[in-house]
């Protein structure tokens, strides 16, 4: 059989497949199958979410109008949702592994959306895919069982092409999933189990979110001039002399932090992206791109009361839209992070003179304010994690590839930008299998030909979480990889990974249980808004 006749089949199986299973993607408009609870699903949770743009104050003087989320339970325990009045941020809700949840989404919003739960493993249709967008007045009902172990999770707008307007605006909450295994550890419950969104945010004199990136800040991303936790500009966070545990999300469009403590103590990570880590790790900081999550364990129990600590993003080198790979590691002497605090390149920094990427900041402030009885030591064992074999991959001997670029103004996945219904066949992964997955930030020269932009990654794929298996970097990139490096946790299952300028990282991904639509894409939401995200096909 020639080549061309093979392509012709290939080409034509792929067609009858997608027919057989997506009949409605060749329709412009999917049908919404799932605005109606389905009489056959018997939940044991069913949450109520309305979106709606709302007046807060966030500032004295003018209210702020956001796009906010509000929550209520309908069935269940009253702490699965808890609102947050006070903030843009979208309420948290509290899931339990096994429980079937439905969730009434109810848009009031002035524009089309649909809401994404970030790292959970649920059917495609119930996953948030831009093309299950609702409009103003309609609603969506989710409903899936929770698989996933312990841990924090979150959720966010997903709708196509504004996806990052609409999560600056409010549109994301955390979402905490407790599974029995974690509840028998002598982890700190309660009131000293913490989750932090930490977020930028640049606002105009009238106290109203400032969003207008121009093209250069869209291609580094938007930067925000002003650090929000929880959504509070001033967020202080009141401690006992005891041990705590610090979920930390970033949920910022764009921004990378390089977390340390302000006294030099070590951070000690007990989980990641899909939970907790078999042992906890020591690190000196903790690198946090957009859509991770890390899990610390403090010790605060030997503070004297009054103490103040802070927790701040530390100095790196983040390439900007003007450094080409290689080519700007030496100016003259002046590093790239010097000219960017300088505001001599162009990258964001109409918006981030005050608070340039990979500047020296404060993120969160800590007082201790209490004496407490303290609390048991840090367990040495967390739990336990099958380590994912290559021989598990279905592909072992040929990675799937994704390679990351910005060209010609936009961002691209494999030289591809996002299309709905638009599935190629290096795009269709075999339900029930595990795949070895590459993503290529310019190690292998990129996509396409001449210079690319180098520029961080953090990249996300819906569905199952995977594991992180190897990381390669360019030797023109070394240097500047190595103010970044010991602040990366590659154990423990991940749904988002940071891909550093000039670095290839291979992960195990398994694509069980469910077919249809998941995706992958960048999580820096400006690049995933100018198309560095793909649909993927399981069958
Ligand atoms: Cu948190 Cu598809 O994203
Ligand atoms: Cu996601
Ligand atoms: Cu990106």
């Amino acid at each position: 059989m020639n080549n061309q006749r093979r392509q012709f089949l290939k080409h034509t199986a792929l067609t009858a497949a997608l027919l057989a299973t997506y009949p409605a993607l060749l329709q412009a408009n999917m049908p919404h199958k799932a605005s109606k609870a389905s009489a056959d699903f018997q939940a044991d949770v069913e949450l109520e979410l309305t979106q709606e743009a709302m007046e807060i104050a966030i500032f004295s003087g003018s209210k702020t109008s956001v796009w906010k989320v509000s929550g209520k339970v309908l069935k269940g325990a009253a702490d699965a949702v808890k609102n947050n009045p006070e903030s843009y941020l979208a309420p948290t809700l509290h899931l339990h592994k096994g429980q079937k949840v439905r969730i009434y989404l109810k848009n009031k919003l002035p524009a089309q959306s649909i809401l994404h739960w970030h790292g959970l493993h649920v059917p495609a249709d119930m996953d948030g895919n831009p093309m299950y967008a609702i409009n103003t007045g309609e609603s969506f009902v989710y409903e899936f069982e929770v698989r996933n172990r312990a841990g924090t999770y979150w959720y966010h707008a997903h709708t196509h092409g504004v996806t990052a307007r609409q999560v600056y605006s409010g549109l994301a909450g955390l979402l905490i999933v407790s599974d029995p295994e974690e509840q028998a550890l002598n982890l700190p419950r309660g009131e000293f189990d913490i989750g932090l969104a930490i977020q930028d945010r640049s606002f105009d004199a009238q106290n109203q979110l400032h969003y207008r990136p121009n093209m250069m800040q869209k291609m580094q991303g938007f930067l925000g001039d002003q650090i929000f936790i929880n959504g509070r500009p001033d967020f202080v966070l009141n401690v006992a002399t005891r041990a705590y545990r610090l979920r930390l999300l970033n949920g910022s469009n764009s921004r990378l932090y390089k977390l340390a403590w302000d006294d030099g103590s070590v951070i000690n990570v007990i989980g990641v992206d899909g939970g907790l880590l078999e042992h906890p790790v020591q690190v000196p900081y903790l690198m946090l791109a957009p859509g991770e999550r890390r899990e610390l364990w403090v010790d605060f129990s030997d503070k004297a009361l009054n103490t103040e600590l802070t927790l701040r993003s530390k100095p790196f080198e983040a390439s900007s839209p003007g450094g080409m790979m290689g080519g700007m590691g030496n100016m003259g002497g002046m590093g790239r992070r010097g000219m960017m605090g300088m505001g001599m390149m162009g990258g964001g920094m109409g918006a981030s003179a005050k608070l340039p990427l990979g500047g020296d900041y404060p993120l969160l402030k800590i007082r201790v304010n209490k004496k407490s009885a303290g609390s048991g030591p840090l367990p040495k064992q967390l739990t336990a994690i099958k380590p994912l074999k290559l021989t598990d991959a279905a592909n072992s001997g040929q990675a799937r590839q994704f390679s990351l670029s910005m060209q010609h103004m936009s961002a691209l996945l494999n030289g591809r930008s996002y299309k709905m219904d638009d599935i190629r066949p290096d795009e269709i992964m075999p339900l029930n299998t595990v795949q070895l997955i590459e993503f290529d930030n310019g190690y292998e020269g990129g996509h396409g030909m001449g210079m690319h932009m180098a520029m961080p990654h953090p990249m996300h794929l819906h569905g199952e979480q995977f594991q992180i298996v190897k990381r390669e970097v360019k030797e023109s990139a070394k240097s500047d990889y190595a103010s970044v490096a010991n602040g990366l946790i590659d154990s423990g299952w991940h749904d988002t990974v940071l891909v550093m300028p000039g670095e290839k990282i291979t992960v195990l991904k398994p694509f069980n249980d469910y077919a249809g639509i998941f995706m992958v894409h960048c999580h820096n939401l400006e690049h995933e808004d100018m198309g560095m995200m793909r649909d993927l096909l399981v069958q």
